[in-house]
């Protein structure tokens, strides 16, 4: 038997390490899928693959609140970091059965870091002392904040305070190089100019001081003023990209895993990069950070004196600043190509689809078909990502929504010549095979991850590539048009990211009980594609379906 026929056999492939006794060892699936899908993409991270998350707007509206308030999230991470350290974060079931919570250990602490053809995730938490500092930035100016007493006992939020006043007090200038920039631009370019930055010794150390801290916290100049409808739309914006060169792109530290976000003017939530982690444990860190904050009020502690948090030197000689000029050119054209809207579907919830004794999230999956079927009188391959973590280090698998049952319904919908019954019907019947292609998906029998063993397994084996991987339909398929998650949390929040494909959507939801936020996002360049449109028919084919049930229901 082949190796290759041997580990189809052996499946589910989380389990192949190693089989390959007599060739270099098997790596798992999911090493191979972080490096496809993320280390060794060239596309920058900011954007393309980091997920940004909107938190609801906060009602402070200058410097002393945002200060407060993130003063008041950082004790709240550090709060959850006590879960991680502890190892006593509880774990997740999903169906009954445990999930595996590797990534809750991969998101603090940890860094990407770019190389000329593949980057690298470094977690440094793992060794004898591990970091005990955050780095904070403002006004593009990176400075290192240790949150730990010298008895290992957090900072009090009255202390971070403190400290983040000092922060604030010497980095009032904006007018400094935001070197902080260089991680928006392609792999490539970052992976050179960052060879050349770190040949500085001081650039060096300050690198590794971001890269080794826990987490980073953007305190963000405020953004310009625009209409309560469009608040949430460019605070999305702001969370996946700053805004632009002249706003806040410039501060952050886009390969750093976890960046919170908090603006003078009341906006907030995160980015996060991609690599090590998907977005449901980021969430639910979230909802621990947001309860945290629901129960601790600031109480003025005694004070004994903190050092001054340390601010990060860089050496920026012409080259340097060149490509600095570049990344801001590179940033501004694509803060300028995304467009993102977050719609609040306020009608109804998970609620409704539940009274029903229909899933929620295929609900949603056929709301977004019969709306890209109403724009386009087409359907789409459409990935839905689905959890693998009942596997250990399982990460992902792909639901393919459009299904032969999905299109049935879409077409019926809209066809006078068909009954209300008959249209409940085979909303019933594509309802039923989405919930088992994720049955099958979440189990480890889905096809995406499998195929994508197949090939990397010929690649590594430098046998040829079987001809499907060549085939026209083979690529066709894979274009998803629609790109979806469904990330769900307590907190009223929305994660957002950018499309899979230049002419697609992105779009991530989070039913509530009795609304549901979600975030549409599709390129500006590109013409065929318009996500303010796709969220109104989303809004109509919703509340359509709704009407739907209910006439049928009282018919019966
Ligand atoms: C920061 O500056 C403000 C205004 O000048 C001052 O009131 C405050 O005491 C300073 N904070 C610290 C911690 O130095
Ligand atoms: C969405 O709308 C509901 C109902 O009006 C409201 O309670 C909720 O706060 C809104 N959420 C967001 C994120 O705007």
């Amino acid at each position: 038997m082949s190796t290759l026929a041997m580990c189809v056999f052996l499946g589910p492939w989380m389990l192949l390490k190693s089989i390959r006794l007599n060739s270099t060892p098997c790596l798992l699936l999911s090493d191979w899928w972080m490096q496809s899908a993320y280390l060794d993409s060239r596309m920058p991270v900011a954007m393309y693959t980091s997920p940004g998350v909107v938190l609801p707007k906060m009602h402070f509206q200058d410097r002393q609140g945002q200060m407060r308030f993130a003063a008041k999230l950082i004790a709240g991470v550090l709060d959850f970091k006590s879960m991680i350290d502890s190892e006593t974060l509880p774990v997740e079931y999903l169906g009954g059965k445990p999930l595996c919570m590797d990534q809750y250990y991969q998101v603090l602490t940890s860094c990407r870091i770019p190389g000329p053809k593949r980057d690298v995730v470094m977690n440094y938490a793992i060794g004898k002392t591990p970091p005990s500092h955050i780095t904070v930035v403002h006004n593009f100016q990176f400075f290192v904040l240790d949150v730990y007493n010298s008895d290992g006992s957090p900072l009090t939020v009255d202390q971070i305070y403190v400290q983040l006043e000092k922060i604030w007090n010497s980095s009032l200038q904006t007018n400094k190089e935001p070197v902080g920039i260089l991680t928006s631009n392609h792999r490539n370019t970052w992976g050179k100019a960052y060879n050349n930055l770190i040949k500085d010794k001081t650039n060096k150390e300050s690198v590794r001081a971001i890269q080794k801290s826990i987490f980073t916290v953007c305190l963000d100049a405020p953004m310009p003023r625009v209409s309560d409808e469009m608040y949430h739309n460019k605070v999305a914006a702001q969370m996946l990209h700053g805004g632009g060169s002249r706003w806040n792109s410039g501060n952050r530290w886009f390969d750093k895993t976890l960046q919170f976000i908090v603006g003078e003017d009341g906006s907030c939530g995160l980015t996060y990069e991609h690599a090590p982690a998907e977005g449901p444990p980021i969430v639910f860190l979230v909802d621990h950070v947001v309860d945290y904050m629901k129960r601790t009020e600031m109480v003025r502690t005694p004070m004994i004196p903190l050092p001054m948090p340390q601010k990060l030197r860089f050496n920026i000689p012409p080259e340097i600043k060149k490509d600095i000029e570049k990344a801001k050119q590179n940033m501004n054209i694509m803060a300028h190509e995304l467009d993102v809207r977050v719609l609040n579907f306020t009608h109804y919830g998970r609620k409704f689809p539940k009274s029903h004794k229909m899933s929620p999230d295929a609900f949603i999956q056929m709301a977004l078909q019969l709306a890209y079927y109403r724009m386009y009188q087409t359907c789409c391959p459409t990935y839905e990502s689905a959890s693998l973590r009942m596997f250990r280090l399982g990460r992902t698998e792909a639901v393919r929504s459009t299904t032969t049952e999905s299109l049935q319904f879409t077409k019926a919908m809209d066809d006078p010549s068909k009954h209300n019954s008959e249209k409940a019907a085979l909303l019933e019947k594509a309802i039923k095979v989405h919930r088992e292609h994720t049955h099958m998906a979440i189990h480890g029998q889905g096809i995406e991850r499998h195929m994508l063993g197949l090939k990397m397994m010929a690649i590594e084996d430098l046998t040829s590539l079987p001809e499907i991987f060549m085939d026209t339909s083979f690529a066709v398929a894979a274009h998803f048009n629609l790109y979806t998650s469904q990330v769900g949390s307590k907190t009223d929040c929305v994660m957002c990211f950018g499309p899979m494909v230049p002419d697609g959507y992105g779009i991530c939801y989070n039913p509530m009980d009795d609304h549901i936020n979600f975030a549409v996002t599709a390129f500006n360049s590109c013409e065929e594609t318009n996500a303010m449109k796709l969220s109104q028919f989303l809004e109509d084919s919703l509340l359509d379906m709704k009407t739907l049930l209910e006439q049928v229901s009282k018919t019966q």
